[in-house]
């Protein structure tokens, strides 16, 4: 069974083997999951990149494939709604995804990114001092809530034309979708989510049609509204859930990693370093699928066309080949920069400068704080093939 292993696995795997500390895990297993269907996990970092980038043996096409089939029910409510998800960025190995690519990849360009970091280093100083003021009276706080759930999206919206929806509204859909698409679900649970996902895809559906920047640039390049509402989808659940979840990990990492952060009130430790370190053990995105476009063999393993891959970016991130201390926070150490998180090849991440920016700019207001509180409540992790999604993340001083 996949899922449930992702927390633990990386303590599991100490101490197994010869020499201790040395992996338990093959470079490639077959594995089944929660609904019997077997894939080919891969862990090893060389393996895991080898998949991301050799485009014509391995196809994105089952990237945003349904872990859990949905019953009838749940797909006779999303055709209510006329969802579709065509390939447009992320399970897109077709002609027209470098074109769809280079226009997002536009409206997140460095310089376009850079612009932001005042604005939001100015809102997380506010909501920092908010908290530190709660704290100082002896009440909790909730330092995923305070600090890592609404900024990404709000950071996104200046730079992407977005429809006009509430905060909340946005972040019930994406999480709703990551849900509906990544985790073992029953049917019940998949009618409700399908309901709210296809209730969100109307509204992107609208603004698909009308709405200016990306969405304007997408049609004028000739991209039917298909393209347009799956581009936007992919987009508000990327763009924002997945530095959510991260901010949230790397804080929740950082308030056991007291050297850390005392590193990095003195000066002595980068803070562009310690968001790479923390990319690197306790990314968001722990999973990626691919699927085998042809017969070939993968780390001694034969793999059928058609195989289902489930590259297994969190356990590449620490593989002693690459990294000297794999499961320690070492800011800087050799091999810290090469981890997965944000994949590899035609399809790696075209969000990475921006998650970067902000995960910067959230550590360096908030170190000081982390430093001085105790965790009440650590985030709770919900079964996913792939997403994280921390529920909430509670201090006190
Ligand atoms: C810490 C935060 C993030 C992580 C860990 C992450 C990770 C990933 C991963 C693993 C992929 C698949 C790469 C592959 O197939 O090789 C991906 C693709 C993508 N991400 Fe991110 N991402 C993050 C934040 C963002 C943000 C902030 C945006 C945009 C605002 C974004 C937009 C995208 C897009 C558009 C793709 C599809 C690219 C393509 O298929 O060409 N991501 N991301």
């Amino acid at each position: 069974m996949l899922f449930r292993s992702w927390e633990q696995a990386p303590t599991a795997t100490r101490g197994t083997g010869a020499g201790g500390g040395v992996d338990r895990w093959p470079g490639v297993a077959r594995v089944a999951d929660h609904v019997g269907v077997e894939h080919l996990l891969v862990t090893r970092h060389a393996l895991v990149r080898r998949v991301l980038t050799e485009a014509e043996t391995y196809r994105p096409d089952n990237a945003l494939d349904a872990v859990t089939p949905m019953p009838v029910a749940a797909l006779r409510t999303l055709a209510a709604h006329r969802f579709r998800l065509p390939p447009t960025l992320a399970n897109n190995g077709g002609a027209s995804h470098p074109g769809i690519r280079a226009l997002v990849a536009d409206a997140l360009h460095p310089t376009r990114v850079a612009a932001q970091r005042d604005w939001l280093a100015a809102l997380v100083r506010r909501r920092v001092a908010e908290l530190d003021a709660t704290l100082t009276t002896g009440a909790p706080v909730d330092l995923h809530a305070g600090l890592a759930a609404d900024l990404p999206l709000l950071v996104l919206a200046r730079l992407v034309e977005l429809p006009d929806a509430p905060v909340a509204a946005v972040k019930d859909f994406a999480r709703a979708a990551l849900e509906l698409f990544w985790a073992p679900l029953d049917t019940d649970r998949q009618q409700a989510l399908a309901a709210e996902v296809g209730r969100f895809h109307r509204v992107l559906r609208e603004f698909a049609a009308t709405g200016g920047g990306l969405a304007a640039s997408l049609r004028a390049a000739g991209h039917p509204p298909d393209v347009v509402v799956g581009a936007l989808f992919f987009l508000l659940v990327a763009g924002q859930e997945t530095t959510s979840q991260f901010l949230t990990l790397l804080m929740h990492r950082l308030t056991g990693e007291p050297a850390v952060l005392a590193g990095l009130r003195d000066g002595s430790v980068a803070v562009a370093d310690v968001v790479e370190e923390g990319l690197r053990l306790e990314p968001p995105i722990v999973t990626w699928r691919r699927v085998a476009a042809v017969d070939t063999t993968l780390g001694g393993t034969a793999v059928p066309a058609g195989t289902s891959i489930v590259l297994w970016l969190a356990r590449a991130g620490r593989d002693p080949a690459m990294v000297d201390s794999p499961d320690e926070f070492r800011p800087g150490q050799r091999g810290s920069r090469r981890h997965l998180a944000f994949g590899a090849g035609a399809h790696r991440c075209v969000g990475d400068q921006l998650a970067r920016m902000e995960a910067a700019t959230v550590v360096a207001e908030a170190a000081p704080l982390l430093a001085g509180v105790r965790v009440l409540r650590p985030p709770r992790y919900p079964d996913n093939l792939t997403f994280r999604m921390p529920d909430a993340f509670l201090v006190g001083r």
